[in-house]
């Protein structure tokens, strides 16, 4: 079985193979039993691995900082701006320099261009722990989640309701490749990206599955087994924060809209969730809510990448 992936970088699950993915996943569920057992795992030991910040995190920096421990490995944070890149240093240098002291690095930052090229100059894995445009960590997580719960991922539908961010461009990456059937609501002018859609559809026909994007609401979570939402305005959009509010007011996920989806359907989001805003209380706080769960897998799948890449 095992799939070699030493050395690889984790920038976007469009670049991981179906067996790659299915990798992550047996491994993680394996690391995540043993470290339920109290059985030792230090697949990483004496290992380091750098984490760069350009935005604010709680799950991201916490279960990777977590996570490179539990393997016997050290990391460490690093806010851009502490580091002479905050101050010019450009993304060859530092991608060399880093290379020499470290085993791997994590990055979230605004740009996917820079960890496509810290990627490009570095000769140690680069894992993408969030972009503008992409965010794979919590999507392979989230699939491992829905796997977990529903002991299978093709053949369900997962509607995805609110802003196409890095969030929704990084499901269709995951959905269309595994097979779940993937339905977008956006509202107009905030639909996920063109190009990313489009791969998507080529991709979901090798796995016989289906990619919609759509207008409304209702008819994306239409027999939904997984009902997604997240935030309206992301990091860095905080100065559209108010206007986002008025243009996303339909498209908040409340009892009436899940009404929609199968009655065993599961909400899940990334967090931090916006209550009252793209989510309401009674859906975030009900059985049908799995968002700790999937906070909690982000340990267990993320010490999976990095035991693999690393
Ligand atoms: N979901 C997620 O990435 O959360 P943080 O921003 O807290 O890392
Ligand atoms: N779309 C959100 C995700 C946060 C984990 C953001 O980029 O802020």
């Amino acid at each position: 079985m095992a799939v070699n992936m030493k050395g690889k970088d984790l920038i976007s699950i469009a670049e991981l193979s179906l067996e790659e993915i299915y990798e992550i996943f047996d491994v993680a569920k394996t690391l995540k039993e043993k470290l339920y057992m109290g059985e030792e795992h230090q697949l990483l030991k004496g290992k380091t691995l750098g984490m760069i910040f350009s935005k604010p995190s709680t799950r991201t920096r916490i279960s990777f900082e977590t996570g490179i421990y539990q393997l016997g490995g050290h990391g460490m944070y690093f806010n851009q701006n502490d580091l002479q890149l905050g101050r010019s240093e450009n993304i060859h240098d530092t991608a060399k320099v880093l290379s020499r002291y470290l085993n791997g690095i994590m990055i979230r930052t605004f740009s996917h261009q820079d960890v496509v090229d810290l990627a490009k100059y570095a000769t140690i894995p680069v894992i993408n722990g969030l972009t503008d445009l992409l965010h794979p960590c919590q999507v392979l997580t989230d699939l491992f989640t829905i796997l977990e719960k529903k002991r299978k991922l093709k053949g369900l539908k997962l509607a995805y309701i609110g802003d196409g961010n890095n969030v929704a461009n990084s499901l269709l990456n995951g959905c269309s490749k595994v097979g779940i059937d993937i339905s977008i609501a956006s509202p107009k002018g905030f639909e996920p990206k063109k190009e990313i859609v489009e791969h998507a559809i080529e991709t979901a026909k090798y796995m016989g599955s289906k990619v919609e994007i759509v207008n409304d609401p209702v008819e994306a979570v239409k027999n939904a087994d997984v009902v997604y939402t997240d935030v309206w305005a992301s990091m860095g959009q905080e100065k559209e924060a108010e206007e986002r509010k008025k243009v996303f007011q339909k498209f908040q996920v409340n009892l009436e809209l899940v009404k929609h989806a199968k009655d065993d359907y599961l909400f899940m989001h990334c967090l931090p969730a916006h209550r009252g805003e793209e989510v309401v209380d009674e859906v975030i706080d009900s059985p049908n809510s799995i968002v700790f769960d999937e906070a909690e897998n982000r340990l267990h799948v993320q010490k999976a990448i990095m035991a693999l890449v690393m």
